[in-house]
């Protein structure tokens, strides 16, 4: 099994579709801890209750990133719980030098768009007001350029006549919830094949 450690800042659906399939065995890998910025996010409630370790980081001075020492702080965390493969699921700060030096090359990040279109925050408020026929979402490595990374895989949502930005969000995170757990099965695998000795 590998080790995956789940960031994430808000309600944690991803998080929660990763654990099923852990639980209903379609992943080979056990969440080992689940990392947040906010004390208050529902994805650290939500993983207490499924008895999964939890970690909150300091929330330092800004607001979109960490600076280095936290970044230091959640290295430590990472290594202390045996991380391979780091899951981000809704995290919403960039994650900079301390942390890539560390984890780049085994961070995966989820973007609710059709990358490289609408980069950055409420990516489905920016396909609606583009008056765009379809978005989606997108899995990709993370790397320096703000999601930038290598795509791994795609999922395609249409956007409907009426819909509202709750509306939209709520059909990419169908599509989110499909696709995060199946492509981490594939990476799952392949480290497996790679590292396993
Ligand atoms: C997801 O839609 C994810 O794509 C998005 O935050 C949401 C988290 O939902 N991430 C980003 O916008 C990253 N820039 P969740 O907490 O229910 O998994």
């Amino acid at each position: 099994l590998v080790n995956i450690a789940v960031l994430g800042s808000g309600k944690g659906s991803n998080f929660l579709s990763i654990a099923k399939a852990v639980s209903m065995g379609e992943l080979p890998a056990r969440i080992c801890v689940v990392v947040s910025d906010n004390p208050e996010a529902l994805i650290i409630k939500k993983a207490n209750e499924l008895g999964i370790p939890t970690a909150v980081l300091p929330c330092g001075k800004y607001k979109t990133w960490l600076e280095p020492w936290i970044e230091e702080e959640l290295v430590r965390i990472l290594k202390e719980y045996h991380t391979e493969l780091v899951v981000l699921a809704g995290f919403m700060r960039v994650l900079k030098e301390t942390f890539l030096n560390a984890f780049e090359g085994r961070t995966v990040n989820i973007h609710p768009s059709l990358l490289p279109a609408f980069k950055g925050k409420e990516a489905w408020k920016a396909a609606l007001e583009a008056c765009v026929a379809e978005t989606g979402c997108t899995i990709h490595w993370v790397s320096k350029e703000v999601d930038g990374g290598k795509i791994i895989a795609q999922s395609r949502v249409p956007i409907l006549p009426g819909d509202t930005p709750e509306s939209l969000h709520a059909r990419i995170q169908q599509a989110e919830h499909e696709l995060y757990p199946k492509v981490l099965k594939d990476l799952c695998l392949d480290w497996i094949k790679k590292y396993a000795k």
